[in-house]
């Protein structure tokens, strides 16, 4: 989704402005602008397509200035272009906005302003904001932006800068993130994403919902939109560092983000857990022992990615803690009938702590009184400020849009819950515990292990399939998820056609498309399902399909019912999902290498999907 970045300060602006956008570009966007002020006078460059655009019309013009706004945009309304590239301006060309979200009610407000006079140039909801301000401005930015937002029905995060106040900038956030990087005596920053401001600080101030900051050179000041009083905020320092935002010689973020799991699964069970004892610690949880004896049910809501990994844990709580769960996609959650209540343990599950649909579930849930633990990667991010607890995967900044890192972290995390959830209720002993961790404790080493050799072994495959138009995924119980996991993965950056299917619905519908064009890969491990899933895999090969089958090492039978075969060690079958999705990401990886796609930026994706 769109990247705001801006800065005032002693540094020049436009390469401050260009690195921060460079930092955002797995986000997403399709077209990249930025204004500055120099000489009283305001000067905006803008251009359609990849920031590399924007930075070659910026070698040619010398700009001295210490000021400016800038901005990835993705486009909603109105077609990527240069003409709906942000910033916007008003009519007199002295103001400038940036906005990330969605103005609802853009329509009528551009009608009313139309009918004032303003002069529109783009097809955006953006603009409307310029003329709005515009619209309210006498001598004071801060009290037109406040004025102006009173009126706007939507989500916004909105940088705006005024060539008449020339010292400062004005930023404002309701529903799209908004944050703060602050250097002492020597410039602000502004930007919608972390990785933007690392390469300047470490030490940042989030913006809540509805809240006002005023930027400038060598200070900032965070005030109550409505009301206008100020906000006492202390800077956070955030424990990423610029390099953890970079490639180190890796092809893509995504390999490389696939080559971290190992450390990003180490780093998500480390200290949270007595190897010992098998006790697992979470106090992050927040809730007491009484709190957690009364929760009857627990929900999950996630989108994507995330909603695969809480669908593996579904199985792993039923089982384990013996309480019902439920799996929903954010999106649906929130417009169904919910029946919430204290008793009730919501856990959103989000990569980013944006996600617009998993943060309104999450409201819409915690104003029903349910609990609310949220998973999550972004220390800082909404949906960790806004939760009861928060249990952090530490995969560290997941740059690739496609997940991978973060969701083996999300698994290990939810793994963690089950056993600490399972442990407080006495549903599980404690020798199960010890045994289930000590899988846990082995599994960065395993993957380490193996992830080099299957690159090697998966080269071939993906060579021969590159070219095929559909995919099917085969898993069965805690697998099916990881099969659904594995052709979104190959669908998002490949742009081949996947489905995953729950192995024994093959027969009620899609066995209808085998034929010796069809690439089927099946998930079969040695596990308590493994000989249903062998007879329907012997299903697909009667019927002529191309078999991949992902199974345990030694085992022979594989060879003689697949095409081709990739290994995995035994380990407790409960533990397959994390082990199992390995390969996968590597598969989808290697095809859309193959096949000449954008990796870390597939086409309309966004990392962080805050609108709805
Ligand atoms: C797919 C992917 C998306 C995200 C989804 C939720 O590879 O990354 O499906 O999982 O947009 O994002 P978060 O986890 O940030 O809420």
């Amino acid at each position: 989704m769109c990247g705001i970045v801006g800065y005032v300060g002693k540094r020049k602006v436009v390469p401050v402005l260009i690195e921060g956008l460079r930092r955002l570009e797995y986000r997403g966007y399709d077209s990249a602008g930025v204004a500055y002020l120099q000489d009283g006078e305001l000067h905006r460059h803008r251009c359609e397509g990849k920031l590399i655009n924007l930075e070659e019309i910026m070698e040619e013009v010398s700009a001295d200035s210490r000021i400016g706004l800038g901005h990835t945009r993705w486009a909603t309304h109105g077609a990527p272009s240069q003409r709906n590239a942000h910033p916007h301006c008003d009519c007199t060309g002295k103001l400038v906005v940036v906005h990330n979200g969605i103005i609802e009610n853009y329509h009528s407000l551009r009608e009313e302003l139309q009918e004032k006079g303003h002069t529109f140039i783009s097809e955006t909801d953006t603009e409307v904001m310029a003329h709005l301000i515009e619209e309210h401005l006498e001598n004071d930015l801060v009290e037109a932006v406040r004025m102006a937002i009173t009126l706007v029905d939507g989500s916004f995060a909105l940088g705006v800068m005024w060539s008449e106040q020339p010292d400062q900038l004005v930023a404002v956030r309701n529903q799209s993130p908004l944050v703060l990087g602050v250097l002492e005596d020597s410039g602000t920053f502004l930007a919608s994403d972390i990785p933007a401001l690392l390469p300047f600080t470490n030490s940042v101030v989030f913006l809540d919902d509805q809240e006002m900051a005023v930027l400038k050179k060598g200070s900032w000041q965070v005030m109550q939109a409505e009301s206008g009083e100020l906000v006492e905020k202390t800077p956070q320092v955030i424990d990423w560092n610029v390099g953890m935002a970079e490639k180190a010689g890796y092809r893509h973020f995504m390999l490389k983000e696939i080559f971290e799991q190992p450390q990003a699964v180490l780093n998500t069970f480390r200290g949270r857990f007595d190897p010992e004892t098998g006790e697992v610690l979470l106090p992050e949880i927040n809730l007491s022992k009484k709190e957690l004896a009364q929760i009857k049910r627990i929900s999950l809501v996630a989108c994507g990615t995330s909603w695969h990994a809480a669908m593996v844990a579904k199985y792993w709580l039923e089982k384990w803690a013996r309480i019902p769960v439920d799996v929903d996609i954010a999106s649906e959650f929130r417009y169904r009938s919910l029946i919430l209540n204290p008793n009730v343990l919501v856990v959103p599950i989000s990569q980013s702590g944006e996600t617009a649909d998993t943060l309104a579930g999450m409201r819409l849930a915690k104003s029903m009184q349910a609990k609310i633990i949220t998973i999550c990667n972004v220390v800082g991010s909404t949906m960790t400020r806004e939760a009861d607890g928060t249990i952090y995967t530490h995969a560290g900044p997941e740059i690739g849009v496609a997940s991978t890192k973060a969701f083996t972290a999300q698994m290990v995390a939810l793994f963690l819950l089950t056993l600490f959830m399972a442990q407080a209720k006495k549903t599980i002993s404690g020798e199960e515990s010890r045994s289930l961790l000590s899988v846990l404790l082995e599994l960065p080493v395993l993957i380490e292990k193996n992830l080099l050799r299957i690159q090697d072994e998966m080269m071939p495959i993906s060579e021969e399939f590159s070219r095929s138009r559909d995919f099917l995924y085969l898993g069965r119980g805690i697998n099916y998820p990881i099969a659904l996991e594995g052709a979104l993965k190959l669908k998002e950056i490949s742009y081949i056609h996947a489905e995953g299917y729950a192995s024994g619905e093959l027969k009620h519908g899609p066995i209808a498309l085998i034929d010796r064009d069809m690439p089927v890969l099946a998930l079969a491990p040695r596990d308590s399902v493994y000989p249903k899933v062998l007879s329907n895999v012997e299903e697909v090969k009667a019927r002529h399909g191309r078999m991949i089958v992902i199974g345990t090492e030694g085992d022979d039978e594989l060879q003689r019912i697949s095409d081709y075969v990739i290994t995995l060690p035994e380990i407790h079958e409960d533990l397959n999902p994390i082990l199992y999705t390995i390969p996968l990401q590597i598969l989808a990886y290697q095809i859309a290498n193959i096949r000449g796609c954008d990796v870390d930026q597939p086409r309309n994706l966004a990392k962080s999907v805050t609108v709805e």
